[in-house]
């Protein structure tokens, strides 16, 4: 509530600066506690600029989503049956997965503006501040093998890459399996959570999450040199829906493909968008580190890694590194 009427008085002075004491008069409450609902805005999506001796700016608004927008520019397609679209979730993957287990067709899709528990692979938590990137998961159901999931990742790998690609003017590469890269900075991250019984494959919930609008401070520090986003790529704001609708676009074209066709057509797409190929790398799994250079992918989806004694070994599963530099 107080933050509404924080938001309602800065914009009573557009592109002016309210000083601490005149809100927190307005408001009955103190001037640290205007401070935390600043702070609660921004993570909303707000961009306020702050001045000791001023006051409180507001700069910009969060752009939201809106239903009949994305339902416009995904006119012509047919993959997603229904939207969900969320304000703050936990994990749109933990949304997905309950409408799922529901029984929700394939092509469900759900989408929020803030995560407050966003994860990625490995363990790993995932910053998905409101209003900055687009946090997605997309709910399949494509009946294959449970052994032929990890083809998927790869496929929605190319298919992001090639979206982003027509969104911005970027050069962006894939770093195996699934991380786009720009200048060795992860600009978007692919998780699918396969849920199985008996070997036999029930869904899978692809989540993909792509910094769209974040700026450096958006970022903990440790994440800085290996992080980045569209924004401070390009200097340009880009507008979340057309990320959601170019994704979907490239993936029901390439799954339709793949349903055809098989994986050859996606391991060419994918061999030629890789930026990890023939460079020396180090891979570590729970079966031990591998060090070699990856030459291409198998018809499964393993990476193939030529080994110091020159044997091909496939990988499907590892962390990778580059003992000559991270960027490429
Ligand atoms: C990675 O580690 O690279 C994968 C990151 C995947 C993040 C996306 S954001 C939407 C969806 N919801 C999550 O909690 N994770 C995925």
């Amino acid at each position: 509530m107080n933050n509404n009427r924080i938001i309602e008085l800065l914009e009573e002075q557009p592109q002016q600066y309210v000083s601490g004491e005149a809100l927190s008069r307005e408001l009955n409450i103190s001037r640290t506690a205007i401070w935390k609902q600043i702070k609660k805005l921004e993570s909303q999506g707000f961009q306020i600029e702050a001045s000791r001796r001023l006051g409180y700016r507001l700069v910009s608004k969060p752009q939201k989503m809106t239903l009949p927008v994305l339902l416009s520019k995904l006119e012509g397609t047919s993959l997603v049956r229904s939207i969900k679209l969320l304000d703050s979730v936990d994990s749109t993957q933990n949304i997905a997965q309950r409408l799922a287990e529901e029984g929700a067709p394939e092509g469900t899709l759900v989408i929020a503006d803030h995560q407050t528990t966003g994860r990625g692979r490995l363990g790993r938590s995932w910053v998905s501040p409101a209003g900055k990137g687009v946090w997605m998961s997309l709910v399949l159901r494509p009946g294959i093998p449970l052994q032929f999931a990890p083809q998927l990742t790869l496929l929605a790998a190319v298919a992001l890459c090639r979206a982003l690609k027509s969104v911005t003017a970027l050069e962006i590469g894939i770093k195996w399996p699934n991380d786009l890269l720009i200048g060795g900075k992860k600009i978007s991250g692919i998780l699918l959570e396969s849920t199985a019984e008996d070997e036999r494959l029930r869904y899978i919930i692809a989540g993909i999450g792509v910094s769209v609008n974040l700026e450096r401070t958006d970022y903990p520090p440790e994440l800085h040199d290996v992080a980045t986003s569209l924004l401070i790529e390009s200097g340009q704001k880009i507008d979340r829906s057309d990320v959601v609708a170019a994704f979907i676009r490239q993936f029901e074209h390439l799954y339709a493909l793949y349903q055809q066709e098989g994986f050859g057509p996606i391991r060419t797409l994918w061999e030629a968008l890789s930026v990890t190929l023939h460079k020396p790398a180090r891979l570590y799994s729970p079966a031990g580190v591998l060090e070699g250079t990856p030459v291409g992918l198998d018809e499964r989806g393993a990476l193939l890694v030529r080994n110091s004694a020159g044997d091909i070994v496939p990988v499907f599963s590892a962390e990778m590194t580059f003992p000559d530099g991270e960027r490429q």
